[in-house]
C-alpha cells in the first residue's frame, strides 16, 4: 500500500469495538511516534498511553475518547521545545502534532481506526494527569478497532485549486 492509499483510506472513527489494541501494535504505533522529526531534534514530546480501565476513566472525565480502548496523550514540554528567535514562537505543539500524525498513520496501517482529539480543557487535564508546570497536552489520539464503517469525507476538502499553488 502506498502512503497516498493510506492517507485516502483514513478517516476519523468515533465508534470503537470493545476490543483491546494488541501490545505488539501499540509498540509499533509508539515507535512511529518516537522517531518523528522535531525542530532542531529537541524532541519535546512524550506520550502517555492509556490502556488500563483506571487510566481511561481518569482521562475520560475530561475528554471524550468515543469509547476507544487506547488513548495516546501527547504531552509537550515548553522548556525542551525549540523557540524561533525571530518571533519567540515555541514549536512544542508543532512537534507533538507530527508525533500524533505519525502514530495516526501507523494505526491506520495496522488496521486500526483513530480520531485526533483537541477538545478538552487543558488546565483540567493537566491537573488530572499531574503534569509539571512546563508541560501541556498538545493533543490526544484515540485508537481502536473501528465500530463504524463510514467512508472518508475527503470530498469536503478545499479543492486543489484553492489549496495549492505551483509557482
Ligand atoms: C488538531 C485536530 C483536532 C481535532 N479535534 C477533534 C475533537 O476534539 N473531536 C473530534 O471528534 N474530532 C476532532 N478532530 C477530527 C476532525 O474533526 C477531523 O479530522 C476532520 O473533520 C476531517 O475528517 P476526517 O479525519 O474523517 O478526514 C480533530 C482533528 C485535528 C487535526
Amino acid at each position: 500500500m502506498t502512503f497516498n492509499d493510506l492517507a485516502n483510506e483514513r478517516y476519523s472513527s468515533r465508534k470503537y469495538l470493545p476490543k483491546p489494541v494488541e501490545k505488539e501494535k501499540l509498540d509499533l504505533i509508539l515507535e512511529a511516534g518516537r522517531i518523528a522529526p522535531s525542530a532542531k531534534n529537541l524532541q519535546p514530546s512524550r506520550v502517555l498511553a492509556a490502556v488500563s480501565r483506571e487510566a481511561l476513566e481518569k482521562i475520560g472525565r475530561t475528554v471524550n475518547l468515543y469509547g476507544a480502548p487506547l488513548g495516546l496523550v501527547v504531552i509537550s514540554d515548553r522548556d525542551r521545545a525549540w523557540v524561533r528567535p525571530f518571533d519567540g514562537k515555541g514549536f512544542g505543539d508543532i512537534d507533538s502534532s507530527i508525533v500524533i500524525t505519525q502514530m495516526m498513520y501507523s494505526a491506520q496501517e495496522l488496521g486500526l481506526g483513530s480520531v485526533w482529539i483537541g477538545y478538552f480543557d487543558p488546565s483540567v487535564l493537566k491537573e488530572e494527569l499531574g503534569l509539571s508546570d512546563t508541560e501541556e497536552v498538545s493533543g490526544i489520539l484515540a485508537v481502536g478497532y473501528r465500530g463504524d464503517e463510514t467512508s472518508n469525507n475527503h470530498g469536503k476538502r478545499r479543492p486543489m485549486s484553492e489549496f495549492a499553488e505551483i509557482v
